[in-house]
């Protein structure tokens, strides 16, 4: 297999057929999908990775499905994505992950994260990546703390604004070093 950025324990790619049934499933995870609005459809799973899929043959990343090397298994998203929605932080590349419920607690997303954000400059020629999760999100900040990214500020994600679950989203920066 052909891996865009390869760490000791995860292969990050472009996305293909044999994804969509664990992604779908995936997205039909509550637990997975608690910090968003809803699970989500087959359709708007598959729209998804074709969303994503798109955005990689244009500009050469996207949130990337990860395997773990050691199975070769499908377990879920890591990566870089443009953002445009409009705020005050935007336009800007994001990094976004989401995984399986039993991928959790190992270390893979900030693993495959921390790829992202070194492969971000001599890749990608991206000089400055931001992150998002909602203030409920602990897991998720918690990653972007421990890759090194900064807490710049709070905003309303249109995705999300009037849902009174989730007031706000924390935004991290990271800048890379001339
Ligand atoms: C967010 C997510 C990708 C993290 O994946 P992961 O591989 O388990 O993350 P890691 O193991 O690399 O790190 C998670 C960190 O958060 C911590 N954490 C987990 N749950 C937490 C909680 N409820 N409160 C505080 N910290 C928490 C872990 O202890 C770990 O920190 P540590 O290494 O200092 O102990 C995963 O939980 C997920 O897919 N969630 C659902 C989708 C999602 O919300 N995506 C983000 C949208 S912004």
């Amino acid at each position: 297999m052909e891996y865009i950025i390869k760490t000791n324990r995860l292969g990050l790619r472009n996305w293909k057929h044999s994804d969509e049934l664990p992604f779908i499933e995936m997205g039909k995870d509550a637990e997975v999908m608690r910090h968003f609005p809803t699970v989500l459809s087959d359709a708007e799973s598959l729209d998804l990775i074709k969303r994503l899929s798109d955005h990689y043959k244009e500009y050469g990343y996207t949130y990337f499905a990860v395997d773990e090397l050691e199975t070769g298994e499908f377990i879920g998203f890591t990566g870089l994505k443009n953002q445009i929605w409009e705020s005050e932080f935007t336009p800007c590349v994001d990094m976004g992950w989401r995984l399986k419920r039993a991928a959790w607690g190992k270390g893979f997303a900030t693993e495959a994260a921390r790829a992202c954000l070194e492969a971000a400059w001599p890749k990608f020629g991206l000089k400055e990546v931001l992150a998002f999760a909602t203030d409920t999100n602990l897991a998720s900040q918690r990653v972007m703390q421990k890759i090194g990214m900064d807490h710049i500020g709070k905003v309303q994600h249109p995705m999300i604004k009037g849902d009174s679950r989730f007031r706000h989203c924390e935004v991290y920066k990271f800048t890379m070093q001339a």
